[in-house]
Formats: structure tokens, C-alpha cells, sequence
């Protein structure tokens, strides 16, 4: 898989694919993450890549020319199933949308900046539009990393241990249930007896009946949809 990010920040964007998993999935060769700088496709020489908003007073808003000449020249290069802007007034992003992400092959995010894009951009080129909560940050930056991480561990590969996505939160619709390590015994803080006891069958049950008590107290959304109950 390949990820294109388009930025006006690049800097926001050097860390958080350099480290752990997500730099061992590049590694691997199972996913490119490659951020492009939007000031390389700036109108003039003062690298000049934001305007002022028609009809608004203030707030500047990333201009048409420079996000097209990126998109075009990415797009000359290799097919891109998707085009997703990052925006608050997305879709919310769910793990059902990354589990649909990481099925794809070569995807670009756009980030916004200040105002946002030039609406001719969403209109055209965007294909999906994505928000990681109702909150404004300062820039699609951080929400773009917060989409590529959640969709590149989905990667068949990236985990070592390939299960472990399958149990993760979120993915059969409940919350996942504790989890404890050594020692069993810290300073009278015990691990429950069960999951000493080599069962794996009653252990099993005991993690399915953690997972829907804990939805039930923590996510009461999730809890009726997935018991179906009122
Ligand atoms: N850009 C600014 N705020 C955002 C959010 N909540 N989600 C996605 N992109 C954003």
C-alpha cells in the first residue's frame, strides 16, 4: 500500500511514521508513506499557497492551483483509489473505516489548513471526507497520522502477530477486555484466578464476558448495538 499525504506542514508529519510499528511495516516494504510538501507547488516565488476567502473578512484559505498541481502530478504517476480530505465536517473515522482503508492500494490525504481547502477541490477531486471527532485542530496534520496509524497496523503483515488486530477493540463490536502480565502477585494487586488456571475455553468465555460487561458500563452506544436491546 502507498500513502500519499499532501501537506503545508511537512514537518508535522516526520515523526509519526519513524518509530515502532509503523516504521517496521515501511521497512517491510508492506507500506510507503510519502509526505509532499505544498509549498513545492506554490503559485510564485514567495511560495505563496493560501488567499484570502472571497466574501469572507479574514481567514485564509488553501488555494485551488497549488493543491490541483500536486494532485495531478501524483495522479499522472499511479491510480489512487481514494482522495480523502481531512476536514471536521467529515464522515467520523471508525474502524470500519480503516478496515476499508487498508484494503486499498494507493490512497492520498489531503490536510487542511486555516480555513480550509477551495471548495472546488472537495467538489472535484475529493472522494471521501474524514474527521477524526467533533473538535477543531489547527490543521488535518495530526488526524491524517491518526488515520494512516490506524489503518497501516491492519496491513496483513504489519503485526507480528496477526490475531492481535482481530481482537483489538472496536473490531467485533465491543471493547476489548483487561489484559494483565507478570507478576500475578503485585504487592497483593492479583491477577484473576482464571486466567492462571490453563483453560483456555473458560478463559475465552471469561474474555467474551469481560468484553460485553465493560461495553456495557463504558459504551452503552455500542452495548445496543450489539445485544440489539434497548
Ligand atoms: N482538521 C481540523 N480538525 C479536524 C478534525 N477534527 N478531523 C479531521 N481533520 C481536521
Amino acid at each position: 500500500m502507498r500513502i500519499d499525504i499532501i501537506t503545508s506542514v511537512p514537518k508535522l508529519l516526520e515523526s509519526p511514521f519513524s518509530h515502532s510499528i509503523l516504521q517496521r511495516a515501511q521497512d517491510k516494504g508492506l507500506v510507503e508513506v510519502v509526505v509532499h510538501d505544498l509549498r513545492q507547488y506554490a503559485i510564485n516565488k514567495h511560495g505563496q499557497i493560501d488567499d484570502y476567502a472571497y466574501g469572507v473578512g479574514a481567514g485564509m484559505v488553501l488555494m485551488i492551483e497549488p493543491v490541483y498541481k500536486c494532485l495531478m502530478r501524483l495522479q499522472s504517476e499511479r491510480e489512487y483509489d481514494e482522495v480523502i480530505y481531512m476536514t471536521p465536517d467529515g464522515d467520523s473515522f471508525e474502524q470500519k473505516t480503516a478496515n476499508q482503508l487498508s484494503l486499498k492500494k494507493n490512497i492520498i490525504i489531503l490536510c487542511g489548513h486555516y480555513k480550509g481547502v477551495d471548495e472546488r477541490i472537495r467538489q472535484h477531486f475529493v472522494t471521501r471526507e474524514i474527521s477524526i471527532g467533533n473538535y477543531v485542530l489547527s490543521g488535518g496534520e495530526l488526524a491524517a497520522a491518526v488515520i494512516a496509524d490506524a489503518v497501516i497496523r491492519l496491513i496483513p503483515g504489519v503485526l507480528s502477530d496477526e490475531t492481535s488486530a482481530l481482537t483489538d477493540s472496536f473490531q467485533d463490536g465491543l471493547v476489548a477486555p483487561p489484559v494483565y502480565s507478570r507478576p500475578a502477585d503485585f504487592k497483593g494487586m492479583k491477577v484473576p484466578d482464571i486466567l492462571l488456571s490453563g483453560n483456555d475455553a473458560k478463559i475465552e468465555d471469561w474474555r467474551f464476558q469481560q468484553a460485553l460487561d465493560r461495553t456495557k458500563e463504558k459504551r452503552p452506544d455500542l452495548y445496543k448495538k450489539y445485544t440489539g436491546e434497548e
